[in-house]
């Protein structure tokens, strides 16, 4: 891409409205557009990473056995009214009536939609487990929207659905998104600690949050501080296999949201030295809720002994657009963004110091061209700025590659490459470049 034809509209200045370093560096770097409270236009550059953050979270939802349709956002009032939460929902329901005045809501969850795509069509045990999720656009009349894209009205969401016959068969299905979390999260180089945390509205009695340490979060959490270094299982995990190992070893180390802390389990469990309080950001949860939706809604299978039971369920989110605001808050300097190189909106940047000038833009065109042709996402920065100011640009959008590319260097046929997680610099061969930034 050639930011001169590309659509980046950078703030110079600081805009007033951010309350925090996410959704200030968001709006600077062009990402993001308010266009009411809590509602967003995502720009291209955050279009960008939006895209590959639902992309790393499909390819482990997939990894783990759960399978992607796509639901719509507006439900009709009543089927939520069958659950019972059409009333019980409160204010947070966005409520809209269609021209023949038939109720309809923005869905902001989808337990009763599935449930009912659910009932239509699985009639015996035999059918199970099946996991369903989509990714697709919630609303939630938020009383306070803030912090830009971390709390949202209208959100990106990924929520997936297990069913199975029974309760030990809807742990294997919990444990299996617990374990596709844990390497989601740790491909966007984030460090997310599974938590104990409370069911709320969806209700049901076994949860966990996933959460990313961070002051400007909005939870309060209590952890020992050895939940910190423990090893995320690689892409090999087999989830046919027995992962319980891999759930005792995290969920037996103290970790938990303020809402169910036990303050006297902590200080008896946790010695003084690892004991950790603070907040972080909410990205994911996981919930078992047994028979919940499937009572109510009658979503029953033929067990194995011939009779109806009840399945046993469970629902399981990601934040996807809240996870921008978060891997920004955990990946930043005073000078930008840092992007972690799975979540990039490009992996290159090229950096023209001298446009206009014919040695260095045939280099750069030169390189521009090799490193497509590789397949590698680059923005080619051929504006007419000065060099110091497409440093900025560069520092601020936070591409992990930055190429610098003058006339100094070229005398000798060389670029500078500048890493941007460290700032370091190297001088390498023009010839050689394109091999180097290849991934
Ligand atoms: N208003 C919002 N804006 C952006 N993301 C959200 C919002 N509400 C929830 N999410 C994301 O969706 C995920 C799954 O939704 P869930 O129902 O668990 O949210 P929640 O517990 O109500 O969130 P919170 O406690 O932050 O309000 C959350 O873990 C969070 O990452
Ligand atoms: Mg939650």
């Amino acid at each position: 891409m050639r930011l001169s034809r590309y659509f980046l509209p950078i703030l110079k200045e600081n805009p007033k409205e951010a309350e925090i370093v996410s959704h200030r560096l968001m709006l600077r770097a062009g990402m993001l557009r308010q266009e009411a409270a809590g509602i967003y236009a995502w720009l291209p550059l955050g279009h960008r990473v939006l895209k590959k953050i639902e992309q790393i979270v499909r390819e482990e939802q997939n990894r783990a056995g759960a399978i992607e349709l796509l639901m719509p956002t507006l439900q009709l009032a009543d089927l939520w009214r069958e659950s019972g939460r059409y009333d019980a929902y409160g204010p947070e329901m966005l409520r809209i009536a269609d021209r023949h005045k038939r109720e309809l809501l923005y869905g902001p969850t989808n337990e009763e939609m599935i449930t009912e795509i659910f009932r239509a069509y699985v009639k015996s045990y035999k059918s199970l487990p099946l996991n369903l999720y989509h990714i697709q656009w919630k609303f939630r009349d938020e009383q306070r929207p803030r912090f830009g894209v971390m709390r949202g009205r209208e959100f990106l969401m990924k929520d997936a659905y297990s069913f199975d016959v029974d309760e030990a068969a809807a742990r294997k299905s919990y444990n299996k998104m617990f374990v596709a979390y844990l390497r989601t999260f740790a491909r966007m180089g984030l460090k997310a600690i599974p938590m104990r945390a409370e069911t709320g509205p969806i209700g049901g009695d076994l949860s966990h949050e996933f959460i990313v340490l961070a002051e400007t979060g909005e939870s309060g959490v209590y952890c020992d501080k050895d939940v910190l270094n423990l090893p995320v299982p690689d892409q090999n995990v087999d989830y046919d296999g027995d992962l319980t190992p891999i759930i005792k070893q995290w969920t037996s180390v103290y970790a938990a949201t303020e809402d169910v802390h036990e303050a006297a389990r902590y200080e008896s469990e946790v010695p003084e030295a690892n004991r950790l309080q603070t907040r972080g950001i909410e990205v994911g949860q996981i919930f078992y809720f047994g028979t919940k939706y499937s009572d109510s809604m009658k979503a029953n299978v033929a067990g194995p002994d011939g009779t109806d039971t009840p399945i046993h369920g469970g629902s399981y989110g990601v934040g996807v657009s809240r996870l921008v605001g978060a891997i920004i808050e955990a990946c930043h300097d005073d000078n930008g963004i840092i992007w972690p190189e799975e979540v990039a909106p490009f992996r290159v940047t090229i950096l023209n110091l001298k446009q206009g000038d014919a040695a260095t833009d045939a280099a750069c065109e030169q390189l521009y061209k090799e490193l497509t042709a590789k397949g590698v996402d680059v923005l080619y920065d051929d504006t007419d700025q000065r060099a110091g100011a497409k440093f900025a640009t560069a520092d601020l959008i936070g591409i992990p590659w930055q190429v610098h590319v003058g006339p100094r260097g070229l005398a000798e046929g060389k670029i500078e490459l500048k890493r941007r997680s460290d700032g370091s610099k190297e001088s390498v061969a023009l010839a050689e470049a394109a091999a180097r930034l290849a991934p």
